[in-house]
Protein backbone atom coordinates (compact mmCIF):
# COMPACT_ATOMS: atom_id res chain seq x y z
CA UNK A 1 0.00 0.00 0.00
CA UNK A 2 1.16 3.49 -1.08
CA UNK A 3 0.23 6.40 1.33
CA UNK A 4 0.85 9.89 0.75
CA UNK A 5 1.33 12.26 3.29
CA UNK A 6 -1.05 14.54 4.31
CA UNK A 7 -2.86 11.54 2.06
CA UNK A 8 -4.65 12.35 -0.83
CA UNK A 9 -4.35 9.54 -2.46
CA UNK A 10 -4.96 5.79 -1.58
CA UNK A 11 -3.86 3.30 -3.39
CA UNK A 12 -4.45 -0.58 -2.16
CA UNK A 13 -4.97 -3.44 -3.51
CA UNK A 14 -8.25 -4.65 -5.34
CA UNK A 15 -11.14 -5.14 -2.91
CA UNK A 16 -13.66 -7.84 -2.96
CA UNK A 17 -16.89 -7.74 -1.78
CA UNK A 18 -18.35 -10.40 0.78
CA UNK A 19 -21.83 -10.07 0.74
CA UNK A 20 -23.73 -8.36 -1.75
CA UNK A 21 -27.46 -8.78 -3.15
CA UNK A 22 -27.46 -8.25 -7.42
CA UNK A 23 -30.77 -9.35 -7.87
CA UNK A 24 -32.21 -10.09 -11.05
CA UNK A 25 -33.96 -9.39 -14.32
CA UNK A 26 -34.30 -6.01 -15.59
CA UNK A 27 -32.32 -4.70 -12.85
CA UNK A 28 -29.43 -7.12 -12.54
CA UNK A 29 -27.05 -5.07 -14.85
CA UNK A 30 -27.32 -1.94 -14.00
CA UNK A 31 -27.17 -2.76 -10.18
CA UNK A 32 -24.32 -5.24 -11.11
CA UNK A 33 -21.84 -2.18 -13.09
CA UNK A 34 -22.02 -0.38 -9.54
CA UNK A 35 -20.34 -3.41 -7.93
CA UNK A 36 -18.17 -4.72 -10.67
CA UNK A 37 -16.64 -0.36 -11.19
CA UNK A 38 -14.38 -1.15 -8.07
CA UNK A 39 -14.73 -5.37 -6.72
CA UNK A 40 -12.95 -8.19 -8.22
CA UNK A 41 -14.83 -10.92 -6.76
CA UNK A 42 -17.80 -10.69 -4.65
CA UNK A 43 -20.05 -13.30 -2.98
CA UNK A 44 -23.44 -12.73 -4.22
CA UNK A 45 -26.93 -13.24 -2.03
CA UNK A 46 -28.82 -16.36 -3.17
CA UNK A 47 -32.41 -14.57 -2.17
CA UNK A 48 -34.08 -14.47 -5.19
CA UNK A 49 -37.44 -15.57 -5.76
CA UNK A 50 -37.48 -18.37 -5.76
CA UNK A 51 -33.98 -18.85 -3.64
CA UNK A 52 -31.31 -20.38 -5.41
CA UNK A 53 -31.33 -24.19 -3.90
CA UNK A 54 -29.68 -25.76 -6.73
CA UNK A 55 -26.31 -26.24 -8.53
CA UNK A 56 -28.45 -25.93 -11.52
CA UNK A 57 -30.12 -22.68 -10.33
CA UNK A 58 -26.74 -21.32 -9.08
CA UNK A 59 -25.16 -22.11 -12.32
CA UNK A 60 -27.64 -20.10 -14.48
CA UNK A 61 -27.46 -17.50 -12.47
CA UNK A 62 -23.81 -16.60 -12.46
CA UNK A 63 -24.39 -17.06 -16.71
CA UNK A 64 -26.95 -13.92 -16.14
CA UNK A 65 -24.76 -12.54 -14.11
CA UNK A 66 -21.29 -13.02 -16.48
CA UNK A 67 -23.46 -11.84 -19.66
CA UNK A 68 -24.69 -8.91 -17.47
CA UNK A 69 -21.16 -7.09 -17.66
CA UNK A 70 -19.93 -4.60 -19.74
CA UNK A 71 -17.49 -5.22 -22.12
CA UNK A 72 -14.01 -5.48 -20.49
CA UNK A 73 -15.08 -5.46 -16.95
CA UNK A 74 -13.24 -7.89 -14.92
CA UNK A 75 -15.35 -9.40 -12.13
CA UNK A 76 -15.87 -13.13 -10.63
CA UNK A 77 -19.50 -13.96 -8.83
CA UNK A 78 -18.89 -16.28 -6.18
CA UNK A 79 -21.96 -18.21 -5.84
CA UNK A 80 -24.20 -19.16 -2.81
CA UNK A 81 -26.36 -22.12 -1.77
CA UNK A 82 -29.94 -21.36 0.07
CA UNK A 83 -29.80 -23.49 2.98
CA UNK A 84 -33.71 -24.62 3.33
CA UNK A 85 -35.44 -27.09 5.38
CA UNK A 86 -35.07 -30.38 3.62
CA UNK A 87 -31.98 -29.57 1.92
CA UNK A 88 -29.60 -32.40 0.72
CA UNK A 89 -26.77 -32.69 1.66
CA UNK A 90 -25.60 -33.84 -1.71
CA UNK A 91 -26.50 -30.71 -3.47
CA UNK A 92 -24.08 -29.37 -1.10
CA UNK A 93 -21.58 -31.36 -2.03
CA UNK A 94 -21.64 -31.28 -5.39
CA UNK A 95 -22.12 -27.50 -6.15
CA UNK A 96 -19.02 -27.52 -3.55
CA UNK A 97 -17.11 -30.36 -5.30
CA UNK A 98 -18.11 -28.98 -8.81
CA UNK A 99 -16.72 -25.17 -7.71
CA UNK A 100 -20.21 -23.90 -8.51
CA UNK A 101 -20.99 -22.72 -4.64
CA UNK A 102 -18.50 -20.64 -2.63
CA UNK A 103 -20.60 -20.65 0.37
CA UNK A 104 -24.30 -21.31 2.00
CA UNK A 105 -26.36 -18.94 3.25
CA UNK A 106 -28.34 -19.51 6.23
CA UNK A 107 -31.61 -17.27 6.73
CA UNK A 108 -33.65 -18.05 9.66
CA UNK A 109 -37.37 -18.01 7.68
CA UNK A 110 -38.94 -14.86 7.58
CA UNK A 111 -36.43 -12.98 8.96
CA UNK A 112 -35.77 -10.79 6.67
CA UNK A 113 -36.37 -9.93 2.15
CA UNK A 114 -37.35 -13.13 0.46
CA UNK A 115 -36.15 -15.60 3.33
CA UNK A 116 -39.84 -17.41 3.82
CA UNK A 117 -38.02 -20.59 2.47
CA UNK A 118 -35.21 -20.09 5.18
CA UNK A 119 -34.32 -22.53 7.68
CA UNK A 120 -37.39 -22.75 10.40
CA UNK A 121 -35.21 -25.13 12.71
CA UNK A 122 -31.31 -24.77 13.04
CA UNK A 123 -31.24 -28.54 14.28
CA UNK A 124 -33.21 -29.99 11.54
CA UNK A 125 -30.47 -29.29 8.96
CA UNK A 126 -27.43 -30.29 11.21
CA UNK A 127 -26.39 -32.99 8.92
CA UNK A 128 -26.17 -30.54 6.00
CA UNK A 129 -23.85 -28.18 8.84
CA UNK A 130 -22.28 -31.32 9.68
CA UNK A 131 -21.53 -32.14 5.44
CA UNK A 132 -20.08 -28.47 5.16
CA UNK A 133 -17.91 -28.99 8.15
CA UNK A 134 -16.63 -32.40 6.80
CA UNK A 135 -15.79 -30.19 3.40
CA UNK A 136 -14.67 -27.45 5.11
CA UNK A 137 -17.28 -25.02 3.19
CA UNK A 138 -18.25 -21.83 4.57
CA UNK A 139 -21.26 -20.92 6.57
CA UNK A 140 -22.75 -17.77 5.77
CA UNK A 141 -25.22 -16.30 8.35
CA UNK A 142 -28.34 -14.14 8.64
CA UNK A 143 -28.06 -13.35 12.41
CA UNK A 144 -30.91 -12.71 13.92
CA UNK A 145 -34.10 -14.24 15.70
CA UNK A 146 -37.06 -14.37 13.51
CA UNK A 147 -39.52 -15.02 17.04
CA UNK A 148 -41.76 -11.99 16.81
CA UNK A 149 -41.59 -11.88 20.74
CA UNK A 150 -38.04 -10.57 20.72
CA UNK A 151 -37.68 -6.70 19.98
CA UNK A 152 -36.49 -6.41 17.03
CA UNK A 153 -33.44 -3.87 18.03
CA UNK A 154 -32.65 -6.93 20.31
CA UNK A 155 -33.19 -9.93 17.36
CA UNK A 156 -29.12 -9.99 16.62
CA UNK A 157 -27.97 -10.23 20.18
CA UNK A 158 -30.52 -13.14 21.12
CA UNK A 159 -29.66 -15.28 17.65
CA UNK A 160 -25.57 -15.48 19.16
CA UNK A 161 -26.97 -16.43 22.44
CA UNK A 162 -29.84 -18.82 21.69
CA UNK A 163 -28.17 -20.52 18.23
CA UNK A 164 -25.09 -19.46 17.35
CA UNK A 165 -22.93 -20.02 20.56
CA UNK A 166 -24.51 -23.70 20.37
CA UNK A 167 -23.79 -24.15 16.36
CA UNK A 168 -20.26 -23.29 16.80
CA UNK A 169 -20.24 -25.78 19.89
CA UNK A 170 -21.63 -28.83 17.82
CA UNK A 171 -19.54 -27.89 14.72
CA UNK A 172 -15.92 -26.66 15.97
CA UNK A 173 -14.34 -27.20 12.48
CA UNK A 174 -16.95 -25.22 10.58
CA UNK A 175 -16.18 -21.70 9.17
CA UNK A 176 -18.60 -19.20 10.32
CA UNK A 177 -19.57 -15.54 8.57
CA UNK A 178 -21.47 -14.19 10.53
CA UNK A 179 -22.95 -11.44 8.19
CA UNK A 180 -23.87 -7.41 8.36
CA UNK A 181 -22.76 -7.38 12.30
CA UNK A 182 -24.75 -4.50 13.94
CA UNK A 183 -23.93 -5.03 17.68
CA UNK A 184 -21.09 -4.05 19.94
CA UNK A 185 -22.49 -7.93 21.61
CA UNK A 186 -21.71 -9.69 17.72
CA UNK A 187 -18.31 -7.61 18.00
CA UNK A 188 -17.05 -9.02 21.15
CA UNK A 189 -18.80 -12.79 20.29
CA UNK A 190 -17.00 -12.64 16.35
CA UNK A 191 -13.47 -12.10 18.47
CA UNK A 192 -13.66 -14.17 21.31
CA UNK A 193 -14.18 -16.51 18.22
CA UNK A 194 -11.81 -15.58 15.64
CA UNK A 195 -10.46 -17.97 13.95
CA UNK A 196 -13.13 -20.12 12.62
CA UNK A 197 -15.58 -17.22 12.78
CA UNK A 198 -15.84 -13.64 11.17
CA UNK A 199 -17.96 -11.19 10.12
CA UNK A 200 -18.63 -8.78 7.58
CA UNK A 201 -19.60 -5.22 8.31
CA UNK A 202 -21.75 -2.53 6.14
CA UNK A 203 -20.84 0.87 5.06
CA UNK A 204 -24.26 1.74 6.45
CA UNK A 205 -23.72 0.69 9.65
CA UNK A 206 -20.40 2.18 10.09
CA UNK A 207 -22.21 5.67 9.37
CA UNK A 208 -25.85 5.82 10.76
CA UNK A 209 -27.67 4.58 13.96
CA UNK A 210 -31.58 3.63 14.52
CA UNK A 211 -31.92 7.45 14.89
CA UNK A 212 -31.33 7.67 11.26
CA UNK A 213 -34.62 6.31 10.26
CA UNK A 214 -36.83 8.68 11.81
CA UNK A 215 -35.17 12.29 11.49
CA UNK A 216 -38.32 14.57 11.01
CA UNK A 217 -40.50 11.78 9.60
CA UNK A 218 -40.20 7.79 8.47
CA UNK A 219 -37.04 7.36 6.49
CA UNK A 220 -37.24 4.16 4.98
CA UNK A 221 -33.81 4.63 2.50
CA UNK A 222 -32.20 3.96 6.24
CA UNK A 223 -33.72 1.13 7.32
CA UNK A 224 -32.51 -2.43 6.48
CA UNK A 225 -32.19 -5.92 8.77
CA UNK A 226 -30.48 -6.25 10.55
CA UNK A 227 -31.99 -3.01 11.75
CA UNK A 228 -29.24 -0.10 12.50
CA UNK A 229 -28.65 -0.38 16.43
CA UNK A 230 -27.87 2.76 19.28
CA UNK A 231 -25.10 4.64 18.96
CA UNK A 232 -22.68 2.82 20.82
CA UNK A 233 -22.99 0.09 18.64
CA UNK A 234 -22.16 2.08 15.61
CA UNK A 235 -19.01 3.06 17.64
CA UNK A 236 -18.18 -0.54 18.32
CA UNK A 237 -18.26 -1.71 14.47
CA UNK A 238 -16.31 1.59 13.89
CA UNK A 239 -13.72 0.64 15.89
CA UNK A 240 -13.98 -3.09 14.98
CA UNK A 241 -13.59 -2.76 10.95
CA UNK A 242 -10.66 -0.03 11.45
CA UNK A 243 -8.69 -2.55 14.09
CA UNK A 244 -7.40 -4.21 10.95
CA UNK A 245 -8.37 -7.58 13.22
CA UNK A 246 -8.05 -10.59 10.05
CA UNK A 247 -11.73 -11.82 11.54
CA UNK A 248 -13.33 -8.53 10.40
CA UNK A 249 -13.90 -7.50 6.73
CA UNK A 250 -15.79 -5.58 4.17
CA UNK A 251 -19.56 -6.84 3.01
CA UNK A 252 -21.62 -4.30 2.15
CA UNK A 253 -24.92 -5.85 1.90
CA UNK A 254 -26.23 -3.71 -1.26
CA UNK A 255 -29.34 -4.86 -1.09
CA UNK A 256 -31.67 -2.46 -3.89
CA UNK A 257 -34.94 -2.00 -3.62
CA UNK A 258 -36.91 0.23 -6.02
CA UNK A 259 -38.26 3.44 -5.17
CA UNK A 260 -41.86 2.38 -5.32
CA UNK A 261 -40.87 -0.31 -2.82
CA UNK A 262 -39.06 1.16 -0.77
CA UNK A 263 -41.88 3.62 -0.33
CA UNK A 264 -45.09 1.35 -0.29
CA UNK A 265 -46.91 1.11 3.29
CA UNK A 266 -44.94 -1.68 3.92
CA UNK A 267 -41.47 -0.50 2.54
CA UNK A 268 -38.73 -3.25 2.22
CA UNK A 269 -35.31 -3.50 4.18
CA UNK A 270 -32.51 -3.01 2.19
CA UNK A 271 -29.86 -0.07 1.70
CA UNK A 272 -28.66 0.44 -1.73
CA UNK A 273 -24.81 1.39 -1.15
CA UNK A 274 -22.80 -0.27 -4.11
CA UNK A 275 -22.24 3.39 -6.55
CA UNK A 276 -20.22 4.53 -3.72
CA UNK A 277 -19.45 1.40 -1.39
CA UNK A 278 -15.42 1.61 -0.92
CA UNK A 279 -15.66 5.54 -0.97
CA UNK A 280 -18.50 5.38 2.04
CA UNK A 281 -15.72 2.84 3.92
CA UNK A 282 -12.62 5.25 3.09
CA UNK A 283 -14.43 8.13 4.86
CA UNK A 284 -14.88 6.22 7.96
CA UNK A 285 -11.33 4.98 7.98
CA UNK A 286 -10.05 8.43 7.42
CA UNK A 287 -12.20 9.96 10.65
CA UNK A 288 -10.60 7.09 12.58
CA UNK A 289 -6.98 7.56 11.79
CA UNK A 290 -6.94 4.49 10.05
CA UNK A 291 -6.70 4.39 6.59
CA UNK A 292 -3.59 2.39 6.49
CA UNK A 293 -5.94 -0.52 7.22
CA UNK A 294 -8.49 -0.09 5.16
CA UNK A 295 -6.79 -2.64 2.97
CA UNK A 296 -6.55 -5.34 5.11
CA UNK A 297 -10.54 -4.70 5.73
CA UNK A 298 -11.25 -4.31 2.35
CA UNK A 299 -8.60 -6.86 -0.10
CA UNK A 300 -6.69 -9.05 2.50
CA UNK A 301 -8.91 -10.60 5.54
CA UNK A 302 -11.79 -11.60 3.38
CA UNK A 303 -9.97 -13.75 0.79
CA UNK A 304 -7.18 -14.78 3.51
CA UNK A 305 -10.57 -16.15 5.64
CA UNK A 306 -12.08 -17.91 2.30
CA UNK A 307 -8.97 -19.45 1.34
CA UNK A 308 -8.73 -17.12 -2.22
CA UNK A 309 -6.12 -15.96 -3.20
CA UNK A 310 -5.66 -11.73 -2.90
CA UNK A 311 -6.48 -9.38 -6.01
CA UNK A 312 -3.48 -8.92 -8.45
CA UNK A 313 -4.58 -5.23 -9.29
CA UNK A 314 -4.62 -1.74 -7.41
CA UNK A 315 -7.53 0.65 -7.07
CA UNK A 316 -7.14 4.67 -6.24
CA UNK A 317 -8.37 6.77 -4.14
CA UNK A 318 -8.51 10.17 -4.61
CA UNK A 319 -9.54 12.67 -2.02
CA UNK A 320 -12.11 14.52 -3.95
CA UNK A 321 -15.15 16.14 -3.45
CA UNK A 322 -17.85 13.64 -4.51
CA UNK A 323 -21.19 14.85 -4.55
CA UNK A 324 -23.85 11.62 -4.82
CA UNK A 325 -26.51 11.74 -6.90
CA UNK A 326 -30.10 11.55 -5.57
CA UNK A 327 -31.17 9.20 -7.67
CA UNK A 328 -29.65 5.84 -9.29
CA UNK A 329 -31.46 5.25 -13.05
CA UNK A 330 -32.09 1.64 -13.43
CA UNK A 331 -32.01 2.27 -17.48
CA UNK A 332 -34.79 -0.29 -17.82
CA UNK A 333 -38.38 -0.95 -19.12
CA UNK A 334 -40.17 0.00 -16.38
CA UNK A 335 -37.79 3.59 -15.63
CA UNK A 336 -37.43 2.56 -12.33
CA UNK A 337 -35.22 4.32 -9.61
CA UNK A 338 -32.82 3.28 -7.13
CA UNK A 339 -31.74 5.88 -4.24
CA UNK A 340 -28.45 4.84 -2.99
CA UNK A 341 -26.78 5.65 0.11
CA UNK A 342 -25.50 9.08 0.76
CA UNK A 343 -28.27 10.39 -1.97
CA UNK A 344 -27.42 14.20 -1.57
CA UNK A 345 -24.41 14.16 0.53
CA UNK A 346 -20.42 14.89 -0.34
CA UNK A 347 -18.28 12.46 -0.28
CA UNK A 348 -14.65 12.97 0.65
CA UNK A 349 -13.03 10.20 -1.67
CA UNK A 350 -13.63 9.28 -5.64
CA UNK A 351 -12.31 6.29 -7.09
CA UNK A 352 -10.43 7.40 -9.80
CA UNK A 353 -11.43 6.14 -13.32
CA UNK A 354 -10.18 3.87 -15.62
CA UNK A 355 -8.77 1.76 -13.02
C1 LIG B 1 -31.56 -7.80 2.15
C2 LIG B 1 -32.34 -7.86 0.84
O1 LIG B 1 -33.05 -6.91 0.53
O2 LIG B 1 -32.20 -8.85 0.12
N1 LIG B 1 -32.09 -6.72 2.95
C3 LIG B 1 -31.45 -6.06 3.95
O3 LIG B 1 -32.11 -5.24 4.62
N2 LIG B 1 -30.20 -6.28 4.22
C4 LIG B 1 -31.60 -9.11 2.84
C5 LIG B 1 -30.63 -9.21 4.00
O4 LIG B 1 -29.43 -9.29 3.80
O5 LIG B 1 -31.10 -9.19 5.14
ZN1 LIG C 1 -27.83 -9.22 2.74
Amino acid sequence: MALNSPAQKLIIRQPDDWHVHLRDGSILEAVLSATSRVFGRAIVMPNLQPPITSVEAAKSYRERILSSLSSGADFTPLMTVFLKDGLSPDVIKQGWHEGVFTAAKLYPAHSTTNSSDGVSDLIAIDSLLETMENIDMPLLIHGEVNDPHVDIFDREEVFIERHLAPLLSRHPGLRVVLEHITTEQAVQFVEANAGKLAATITPHHLHINRNAMFLGGIRSDFYCLPVAKRERHRLALRKAATSGKKCFFLGTDSAPHTRAAKESACGCAGIFNAPNALESYAEVFDEEGALDRLEAFASVNGPSFYGLPLNKKTVTLIRQTNIVPLVFELLNKENEKLVPFHAGETLQWKLEENN
